[in-house]
Parts: C-alpha cells; structure tokens; sequence
C-alpha cells in the first residue's frame, strides 16, 4: 500500500497519445480528451489526408502539439512506419487507441463476397492486431511513465475499439460483428501475454453515436429508418457525446487503472444491459 499522505495533482494524461482513425469521428474525440488531459504530444494517424489536417487542427487548439500521420492500418509497413514517426517525434508511446474502423458490407451471410468480408475484417481485426503488436514492440522498449508511489509500472497501455457488435450482433453485419468480436480475441491475448511486462491492453465498445461512420445508412433511402435509430438511442437513455467515448480511453489507459487489464468496458448508457 502506498505510504504516501499526498494529494492528487497534475493532468491524468502526461504522455504520448497515439490514435487511429484519429483524424475524425470517435478518434478525433480520443485525441482531444488526450490534448485537453496534458498529454505532451498527440499523434493521429488515418488512412484519409483530407480529414487529417482538419483533425490535427482540433488538437493543435488545446496548444497540444500534434503529429498527423497519412498510413492504412491493414499494411503492417503503414503501421511501423507511423510508429516509428511517432516516436522519432516525441520519443515514446504511452496511450494507444485503436480507433480505425469501417462499416463493412451491410448485406446477409449469404449475399455477401468474400472480397466485401475480408475489407471488413482488414480494417476492424487485421488493423487492431497489426497496431496491438507494434505498439507492444514499441513499448517493451520503454521504462514506465512516472506513476504513483506504490503502483506498479506502466510501460504503456492500448485501448482497442470494439463494439456492442463485440458481443451481439444484428441481421446483415456478419462482416462487421465478426471483425468486433475479433478484436476481443486480440485484446484478451495480448493483454495476458503483455501483463508481465508492465503493459495493460483493453477495449471499448462504444453504443451509438453519429459519426460520419452512420451518417450515410441513417435517415437515407434503404439504410435505417430513423424511427429505428430513435429506438435505439432510446435503449441507450439518450444521444451520446463523442467526448464521452473520448474520455474513457484517457482513463482506461491511465495507471490508476492498473487493474484492469483485457477488458471490455461497455460506454453504452447501458444499452446492452437494458430488456427495453
Ligand atoms: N459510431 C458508433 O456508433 C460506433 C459504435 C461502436 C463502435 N464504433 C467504432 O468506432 C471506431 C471509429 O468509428 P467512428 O464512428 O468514429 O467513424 P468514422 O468513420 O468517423 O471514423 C473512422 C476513421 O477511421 C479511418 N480509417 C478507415 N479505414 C482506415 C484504414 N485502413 N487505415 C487508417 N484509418 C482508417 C477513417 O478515415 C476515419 O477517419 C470504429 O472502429 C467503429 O467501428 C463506432
């Protein structure tokens, strides 16, 4: 037990933030909550350069100094790459969000290509594994960020992105649910092989937010009606802020969460334990 009588003072987030599919959406929402908890540099990294500078842009306004990264997390020489950036620019990784994702195709089982599957899951698993294993090189290379006395160390930490789909599925997402449940697979692993060494990996399944992930299936001509979002904002108990994904990551990856490791923290407003 800590001995020490001192109070908590200073930001939550001192370190390095790395984050994919930063430059927009529920990353972009992680990189803020990062730059707004003192991290001392942020990096974005997304496939999409458009976006990228405009995400840069919303860090960079909390005079968090801010690396954007033009990569494709399918490409395994993308993700090194960008983490070789990342650390050449500030040294270290401490905090990693996995936060690339797509839809994927939106038809039944039996009417979809093996070529609209294996998107899906390049991005949503392959994406998450590639970046989980160079973060966890990275980071095994590092000492811990300070923590308090009498905590264990922390070299770093990752939060990967999943989804109510990690756990339950809906009609015409096999690719989608597939590639969420996927990333538990990934998470619970490493998160027991990487424990050792002083590395926590954890995942987050965010409910329902409209990001421009659902805006084009929401309201529009042969996507979800909007009786039915309503439906399900409602289970949720209301519209959520991206902010309140963005904050989560910030406080799963800090040390005070030393415990928790290869979980999968439902920010859902309890959607998924509501009967209605
Ligand atoms: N919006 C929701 O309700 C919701 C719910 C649960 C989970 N999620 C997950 O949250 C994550 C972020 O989604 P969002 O809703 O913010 O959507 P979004 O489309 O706004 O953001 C996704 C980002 O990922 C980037 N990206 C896509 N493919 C990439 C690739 N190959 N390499 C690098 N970057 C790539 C996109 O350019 C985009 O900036 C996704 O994994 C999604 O599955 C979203």
């Amino acid at each position: 037990m800590s001995t020490s009588t001192t109070k908590r003072s200073g930001p939550l987030a001192p370190g390095v933030a790395f984050v994919t599919g930063g430059a927009r959406g529920l990353g972009n929402a992680i990189a803020v909550s990062f730059a707004r908890e003192g991290a001392r540099g942020v990096v974005i990294v997304d496939i999409n350069p458009e976006t990228l500078s405009e995400g840069k842009k919303t860090v960079e306004a909390y005079g968090t100094p801010c690396l954007a990264v033009q990569a494709d997390v399918t490409k395994e020489e993308d993700v090194e790459r960008a983490i070789a950036e990342a650390v050449k620019e500030f040294g270290r990784i401490d905090y990693a969000a996995n936060f690339a994702g797509i839809l994927g195709p939106l038809t039944a089982t039996y009417e979809t290509t093996l070529e609209s599957f294996q998107k899906g899951m390049a991005v949503n698993s392959t994406g998450v594994f590639l970046c989980t294993k160079h973060e966890i090189i990275q980071m095994m290379k590092q000492d811990s960020i300070e923590v308090e006395e009498g905590r264990v160390p922390q070299r770093g930490a990752i939060v990967n992105c999943a989804s109510l789909n990690s756990q339950m599925s809906i009609a015409g997402s096999v690719a989608y649910t597939t590639s969420k449940h996927a990333v538990m697979g990934i998470t619970k692993t490493a998160a027991l092989e990487v424990r050792e060494h002083h590395i926590r990996v954890n995942a987050i399944s965010p409910g329902f937010l409209l990001t421009n992930l659902l805006t084009p299936i929401v309201g529009t001509e042969g996507g979800v009606p909007i009786e039915a979002w309503n439906a399900l904002e409602a289970r949720q108990g209301r519209s959520a802020k991206f902010e309140e994904v963005g904050d989560v990551a910030v406080l799963i990856t800090s040390p005070r969460m030393s415990l928790v490791n290869g979980a999968n923290l439902f920010v859902d407003g309890g959607f998924s334990i509501s009967e209605a």
